[in-house]
């Protein structure tokens, strides 16, 4: 049976928070995002202090640019011995193989973001793009698998489609997790955290659903349930 991993999204503005979060549920969460806020608002040094918790970090900064800059960055962000990343998969097949050329040797596994879960299928419709969102989705992870990526980010009902093309080793990353009951936000294509473990996902995203919880301790126990 697959095991599928709980990652939180640390969606916070300080050092103070996010660290507060870490401590909090560190070791029942082992691996813990730091997005564009959190950097932003924190430089690289925030990924210093969560790994010294013993803690992974996965950086999602979703790099989008042309291939000696995607390349060029992945270098920087090798030094921060991050577990996972993000890179856009729509920056095309040469960059992304440059991405996967960079990270050779290295322990950090490059993710390549296929449809973001908050883009709805009529967007693509609006750019007169043919295939339809589970099409687009597969399309974007076999290419994201040629050019040497680790896996993809994708929704739960994508998840399904890709892990019956792809092989076992390729990783499944799903944000847009909600339990029941919680409420979707801006996100689009969202599932259970269930769900998402009999969709294949080997790790699921989870942000506002613990970080706004009045019990987030208790929520993060019963979602860690829902996928164990
Ligand atoms: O609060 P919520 O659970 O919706 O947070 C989801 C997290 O996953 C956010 O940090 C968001 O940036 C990230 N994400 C996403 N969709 C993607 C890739 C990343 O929602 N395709």
């Amino acid at each position: 049976m697959r095991k599928t991993e709980l990652i939180l999204a640390l969606d916070v503005n300080s050092r103070q928070q996010a660290m507060r979060w870490v401590n909090l549920l560190y070791p029942k969460v082992t691996i813990f995002k730091v997005g564009l806020q959190l950097y932003t608002a924190c430089g690289p040094k925030i990924i210093q202090d969560i790994r010294k918790t013993g803690a992974e970090v996965f950086l999602d900064l979703k790099f989008n640019d042309i291939p000696n800059t995607m390349a060029n960055a992945t270098r920087e962000l090798l030094k921060y011995q991050v577990a996972m990343f993000t890179v856009h998969t729509l920056s095309g097949p040469d960059a992304l193989k440059e991405v996967a050329q960079a990270c050779r040797g290295s322990r950090a596994k490059a993710l390549g973001v296929t449809v973001l879960t908050s883009i709805s299928s009529n967007f693509l419709k609006d750019l007169k793009i043919q295939r339809s969102l589970s099409q687009e989705v597969l399309y974007l992870a076999k290419m994201a698998k040629k050019c040497g990526m680790s896996g993809v980010v994708c929704s739960v009902p994508q998840a399904k489609i890709i892990r019956k093309y792809l092989c076992r080793n390729f990783i499944i990353v799903c944000p847009g997790i909600r339990p029941a009951g919680s409420s979707r936000g801006d996100q689009q294509q969202i599932a259970t955290p269930q769900a998402a473990k009999d969709g294949g996902a080997d790790y699921i995203v989870v942000g506002r659903p613990i970080l706004e919880a009045r019990r987030p301790l208790a929520v993060t126990e019963s979602i860690l349930r829902d996928i164990s």
